[in-house]
């Protein structure tokens, strides 16, 4: 049977292990993925053993207390630590998911820490999401009109706010962009470089769900294509790693719906 093996660079080898748990009863140990692009090295596990007492309960508490106390060249992403900005979305414990959101005792084990999977990696914890941004980009995220502007702003009623809300505050329009789900999505590892994975797609149908956008046609011609919209083949796992609850696949099944309906 044929075997496949990363190149011998890309083989992620045993790191150093800190330990400054001191004399603690209340220990957890973290293995983090540590890659430098400035250095001529294979990436890294690198481990840390800490004293609980001193950190807090999420996973992002921890990766902000090894920088602060144990190992200041850790590099992540993040800013509002409430699950708000998105930057923190990494893979905890084999699940795409925002640092600030996972809470450690939930992790079993060692908590193991890798970048979000399949994006190129700029450093440790950090993926290069300029791609996907463009991707986002191209679906033109703002507002489109035609008719002309009214005196106040454009009205929506609470029925059609709440097709972007979502009755349970789970619509599109809660999405903060992290990427969880296309990092998560078979079709989106194989195929990014045309599919448009689940995140920009939710996004998409975030505006053409929009009462007040008139470019509909237009959002909908963009998106039929064999790539940017089919390949999603309803695999789900992006609705089953969103950690805001969100339904990805819900959102693409919907744009299909439109696009048979214009056909009808
Ligand atoms: S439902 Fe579609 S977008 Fe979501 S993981 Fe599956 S293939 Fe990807
Ligand atoms: S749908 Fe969920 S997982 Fe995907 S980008 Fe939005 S918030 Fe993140
Ligand atoms: S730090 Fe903003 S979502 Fe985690």
């Amino acid at each position: 049977m044929a075997q496949f093996r990363l190149p011998k660079n890309s083989r992620i080898e045993k790191g150093k292990t800190y330990d400054v748990s001191g004399n603690s009863k209340n220990t957890r140990t973290f293995k983090v993925y540590r890659w430098d692009p400035d250095k001529d090295e294979n990436p890294r596990y690198d481990t840390y053993k800490i004293d609980m007492d001193k950190c807090g309960a999420m996973v992002l508490d921890g990766i902000i207390y090894i920088k602060d106390h144990v190992d200041s060249s850790l590099t992540f992403r993040r800013s509002c630590r409430e699950g708000i900005c998105g930057s923190c979305a990494m893979n905890i414990d084999g699940t795409n998911t925002l640092a600030c959101l996972k809470a450690i005792d939930d992790c079993k084990g060692d908590v193991v820490i890798n970048p979000l999977p399949h994006m190129p990696v700029v450093k440790d914890l950090v993926p290069d999401l300029n791609h996907v941004y463009a991707q986002y980009a191209s679906i033109e995220p703002w507002l489109k009109t035609k008719t002309t502007e009214p005196s106040k702003e454009r009205l929506q009623s609470q029925e059609d706010a709440q097709i972007l809300n979502g009755a349970d505050g789970h619509g599109p329009a809660a999405c903060i962009l992290c990427f969880c789900c296309s990092t998560s999505c078979p079709s989106y590892w194989w195929n990014a470089d045309r599919f448009l994975g689940p995140a920009v797609l939710l996004q998409a149908y975030r505006w053409i769900a929009d009462t007040r956008d008139e470019a509909t046609g237009e959002r909908l011609d963009q998106l039929e294509d064999p790539f940017r919209l089919y390949r999603c083949h309803t695999i789900m796992n992006c609705t089953n790693t969103c950690p805001k609850g969100l339904n990805p696949a819900k959102a693409i099944a919907e744009i299909k719906k439109l696009m048979v309906a214009r056909k009808a």
